[in-house]
């Protein structure tokens, strides 16, 4: 079992489903070479067989991003295999997606199909879709909410047809995590073949569990990629985010023990480029790239992160591509927070009875006034000048 974590980045297809979330061809281009920058090892530019335009987008993002591997997908029949394995044509590394629902409600109710048409379409498709591309993933659609036997036997069966990544899907973001990681446990033990592709998760985020789902199903499960999007974007309520995930994994690495290839300084220049492009704004407390995710406003968190940044900080925000943390002065500030600024502000004060008498004028000041600025800064220390 390798101990790389394969980062499969679906924001400019799964994300895409998030309504009102469309993009254009141009936007797509540029957020997949900023994704090649950050460096994702699998971009799921689209699903060829969906529209004129989304073939297209597929295609001039296999032209032009060559670092990263393009991926196109597919349902499970040979017209759809064979327009992503068009769209792929001028990638240097391709892979074709092939999905196909296993659970008895899709089967059922939507497919309206027995097992045994579906274990057929699985296998056939595959099948087709290995002569095309030597890169193949296949997906149970509801994966998770399939029968196990089952899915032991689609499995089983497309890895001996040459799918060579095998992911089970959190399709409705049912999950919860040690029951998501067990259940893919169970399956790669069951399965004599499954050492010979590799188990990926892809989790939804209904129940607000995708990312720790997608981490159960790489720490208990064994699986070694993870389907997620920039901002955590996706159908309802969105995918696992990729942000949040890759730090977990390089945060925690005395847990997990997993690399990724991901150049984490290109993080916020992706989170912003995604948020504008689809006009999803990024709430502030969101981890990892909310604008609060490195702000400390209360007077013990500030002293104790000037002191030493260790105290409040379990990462660094310039390592995601933020410029610094923030120190936030406002009424629960305190006086080192205070005294701080003052020099950074270039504000020479002659004595600490000076700083003191500044310091209570500006906690009256953030008494009245939520935001304060440092032109509020400035203005109190020229009070405070002009009135000693
Ligand atoms: O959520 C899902 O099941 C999917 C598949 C197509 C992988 O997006
Ligand atoms: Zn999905």
């Amino acid at each position: 079992m390798t101990d790389k974590l394969i980062i499969f980045d679906t924001t400019l297809r799964d994300g895409e489903q998030s309504p009102g979330a469309s993009m254009t061809k141009d936007e797509k281009l540029r957020i997949a070479r900023l994704l090649e920058r950050l460096k994702v090892d699998v971009i799921e530019a689209g699903f060829a067989a969906s529209s004129n335009g989304d073939f297209e987008c597929i295609r001039s993002i296999a032209g032009a991003v060559k670092d990263s591997t393009i991926c196109s997908l597919s349902r499970a029949n040979d017209r759809d295999i064979a327009r992503s394995a068009e769209a792929l044509a001028d990638a240097n590394s391709a892979r074709i997606h092939v999905f196909l629902a296993t659970s008895p409600l899709h089967m059922e109710k939507k497919l309206r199909m027995t097992p045994d048409q579906v274990f057929d379409q699985a296998v056939s498709s595959i099948r087709f879709a290995r002569n095309l591309c030597g890169d193949i993933e296949f997906s149970a659609e509801d994966g998770y909410r399939s029968d196990p036997d089952f899915l032991c036997r689609v499995f089983e069966a497309v890895i001996k047809e040459g799918a060579t990544t095998i992911n089970v899907p959190d399709t409705v973001g049912y999950a919860i995590p040690e029951l998501y990681g067990e259940f893919i446990k169970n399956l790669r033990e069951r399965i004599p073949n499954s050492d010979k592709a590799i188990w990926s998760v892809h989790c939804h985020n209904d129940l607000g569990m995708a990312v720790a789902n997608s981490l159960a199903g790489v720490k208990i499960g064994g699986a070694r990629q993870v389907e997620c999007t920039i901002n955590g974007l996706g159908e309802r309520a969105g995918n696992c985010s990729l942000e949040e995930v890759v730090m977990a994994i390089k945060t925690r690495k005395d847990y997990f023990g997993l690399d990724v290839n991901i150049d984490t300084q290109h993080i916020v220049a992706a989170s912003r480029m995604v948020s504008q492009t689809t006009g999803f704004v990024v709430q502030p407390n969101k981890a990892v790239v909310g604008a609060n995710a490195f702000a400390h406003a209360s007077g013990i968190h500030q002293d104790g992160v000037l002191k030493a940044r260790d105290t409040y900080e379990i990462m660094r925000a310039e390592d995601v591509g933020w410029a610094a943390n923030k120190i936030v002065l406002g009424k629960l500030s305190g006086r080192n927070a205070f005294k701080q600024r003052l020099q950074e502000l270039g504000v020479e004060m002659e004595s600490e009875g000076e700083i003191n008498a500044a310091f209570t004028r500006f906690k009256e000041l953030a008494d009245r006034k939520s935001d304060i600025f440092d032109e509020d800064i400035l203005a109190l220390v020229s009070d405070e000048h002009a009135s000693s």
